[in-house]
């Protein structure tokens, strides 16, 4: 089934220059890009995104972390979106992710990792719909919500 998910990437992988990198490892394994978009969240807009988090004890420190510079928002389709996504983007701890993942080839610590990539197709939905809207969305034809 035809399935869009999310990419954000992290703002030392942006300042990095490491989005082309994404991009390209994204295509290479038969994503195709349908929104794309730079962006700087607001502490309000990162508390928004990882409310899911809140309460944990890395949780200040992320979203610190996430509204210091430029992210990169990615809206990706694919069958089977959101978990052959998952495998390519590897484990949380780059140190941990397998050789070929974009964790491990783009990650520096388990804060600065590179990416986050939607965990079901649930918060796919939600996560594409807090940074894209239709008109941003060359797909969003797949969106029924
Ligand atoms: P991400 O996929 O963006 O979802 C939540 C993020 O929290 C996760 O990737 C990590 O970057 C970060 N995270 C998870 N666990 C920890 C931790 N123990 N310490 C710091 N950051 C963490």
């Amino acid at each position: 089934m035809v399935e869009l998910s999310l990419v954000m990437v992290k703002p030392h992988a942006f300042d990095s220059k490491k989005l082309g990198i994404i991009v390209s490892m994204l295509e290479q394994n038969d994503f195709k890009i349908v929104g794309l978009k730079s962006i700087k969240l607001t502490t309000e807009m990162a508390r928004r995104f990882y409310f899911v988090h809140e309460g944990k004890e890395f949780f200040e420190r992320l979203i610190k972390y996430m509204s210091s510079d430029t992210i990169a928002a990615i809206c990706v389709q694919k069958d089977n979106c959101v978990a052959d996504l998952r495998k390519l983007v590897g484990a949380t701890d780059p140190t941990k992710a397998k050789v070929g993942t974009i964790r491990r080839t783009v990650g520096e610590t388990v804060e600065a990792n590179g990416v986050h990539a939607s965990d079901c197709i649930e918060n796919a939905k939600k996560e594409i719909r807090f940074f894209f809207s239709d008109l941003e969305l060359f797909s969003f034809q797949y969106l029924d919500y």
